[in-house]
């Protein structure tokens, strides 16, 4: 790419921030209506939402806007080439997606997109394309080469699926080839495909796993979405709980992931609203197997007793392990709950004494997108540095906090 286009790039970054999710929304309709076959690859609930668009949409933007210095996007690419490898993007399809954006950015800009000005971004699109495709194909490379793991979809039998509240489901998947599995990092998600006969499509949603690692199974837990009108409920997620069972196959792809627990020496904070805390049972699991456990203080937010996941196992765990303190907030407590210590309301570290907490504690968020942003911006305002905090939010990466 040339400096001249380069500079092209940057002066059309105010008309693509104009342009932004009406752009990408175009790019979408356009790639299903030529490409139907990959709406078995996207999550067709996500583009309801519009949370994919505005995804994509951020991540062109930041590029256009650090078109002279993208390294500083390494971490970001790092964590779309997890989620991508996860969903076993390929190649030749940047062609596809690089052919209807730029066809979208032309029909959507109409006169402004001046041919220099496009293929500006053809070279920009080749420029970043190409990036991410070496680095994806590092992690392919990576996969195939350690022991027990796979590229592509393997297909696990379902050995147990057990209620761990009233609404998630932890489900046991082992190999159905009857081989082992790579141990994950704790706090990695898998990526697993079903076909809905109602739609015609494969889809493909992410659980974290909520087992330690080992090199057997993988256990997920799954919350049921619903919806006040039932055609809205969550597709995969209901499916689940309602037509898979004891001994019905799923395919899954080889755990990814970058939120995983940095340093199992340091004392640690999890910060969980409702099914967010699938990662922290695999990450607390992990340290309590150790011999040497660091200091883990869990605080976690649920609606009510009846969806508080795990609740007996983790007070179990508490009365075993010194090292492991628990604050539980349910939105509405009973007179029961409040004999049990559960605090009423919604998870505060303003009631957690953090000025108390070791200095080089980390602290790992999961939930919803206002909840992390919340807990974040908390915890900045608590004097925790940046490099502390780490995150994960259970959808389309839309939150860029660090750089915020
Ligand atoms: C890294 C990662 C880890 C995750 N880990 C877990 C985990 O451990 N456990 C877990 O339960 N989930 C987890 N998730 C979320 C999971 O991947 C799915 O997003 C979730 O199960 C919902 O999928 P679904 O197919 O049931 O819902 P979808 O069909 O994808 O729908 C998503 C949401 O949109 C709503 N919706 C659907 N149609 C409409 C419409 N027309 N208008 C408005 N709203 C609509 C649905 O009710 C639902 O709430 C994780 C996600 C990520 C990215
Ligand atoms: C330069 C090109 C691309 C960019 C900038 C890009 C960017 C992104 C971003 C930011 C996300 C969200 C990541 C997250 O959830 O954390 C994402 C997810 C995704 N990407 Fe890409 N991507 C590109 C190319 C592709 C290609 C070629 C495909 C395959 C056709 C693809 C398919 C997907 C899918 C399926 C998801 C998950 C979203 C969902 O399930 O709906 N992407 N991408």
């Amino acid at each position: 790419m040339t400096t001249a286009q380069q500079h092209m790039i940057l002066a059309t970054v105010p008309v693509l921030r104009e342009a932004n999710v009406l752009l990408t929304t175009h790019f979408y309709k356009r790639m299903f209506q030529h490409n139907e076959e990959l709406k078995h690859v996207f999550n067709m609930g996500n583009q309801q939402s519009g949370k994919q668009q505005t995804a994509l949409a951020m991540t062109l933007l930041a590029y256009a806007e650090n078109i002279e210095n993208p390294a500083v996007l390494l971490p970001a690419i790092n964590n779309i080439a997890h989620k991508h490898t996860s969903l076993q993007i390929q190649p030749a399809q940047y062609a596809i997606v690089g052919h209807h954006l730029l066809a979208s950015i032309a029909e959507v800009l109409g006169q402004a997109a001046t041919p220099a000005i496009l293929d500006a971004w053809a070279a920009a699109y080749h420029q970043l394309a190409t990036w991410m495709q070496g680095h994806e194909a590092a992690m392919y490379e990576q996969q195939a080469a350690t022991p027990h793991s796979w590229t592509g979809w393997r297909t696990f039998t379902v050995r147990k699926k057990i209620a761990v509240s009233a609404e998630i489901t932890s489900f046991y998947l082992y190999p159905a080839d009857g081989g082992k599995v790579p141990r994950h990092q704790p706090g990695q998600f898998i990526s697993l495909r079903l076909f809905l006969p109602e739609i015609a499509l494969f889809q493909i949603r992410q659980y974290s796993i909520s087992s330690a690692p080992n090199n057997d199974y993988y256990r997920i837990s799954v919350k049921r979405e619903t919806a006040s009108q039932p055609d809205r409920n969550g597709m995969i997620s209901n499916y689940l709980h309602d037509a898979v069972s004891e001994n019905d196959n799923v395919e899954i792809a080889a755990p990814a992931g970058t939120f995983i627990l940095q340093d199992t020496t340091r004392p640690a904070m999890f910060i969980s609203g409702g099914v967010g805390l699938t990662p922290f049972m695999s990450m607390l699991e992990t340290l309590l197997q150790q011999e040497e456990i660091p200091q883990v203080i869990w605080m976690h937010g649920c609606r009510e007793a009846a969806v508080h996941a795990f609740k007996a196992e983790l007070i179990q765990w508490e009365k075993e392990h010194e090292s492991l303190t628990q604050k539980v907030f349910y939105n509405k407590v009973t007179a029961a709950d409040i004999r049990e210590g559960i605090h009423e309301g919604y998870p505060d570290i303003h009631q957690m004494n953090i000025a108390q907490h070791p200095a080089h504690m980390h602290y790992y968020l999961c939930g919803p997108g206002v909840f992390i942003t919340k807990q974040y911006q908390d915890l900045l305002a608590a004097g925790i540095s940046r490099d502390h905090i780490f995150y994960e939010e259970f959808g389309p990466q839309v939150l860029s906090l660090s750089t915020s």
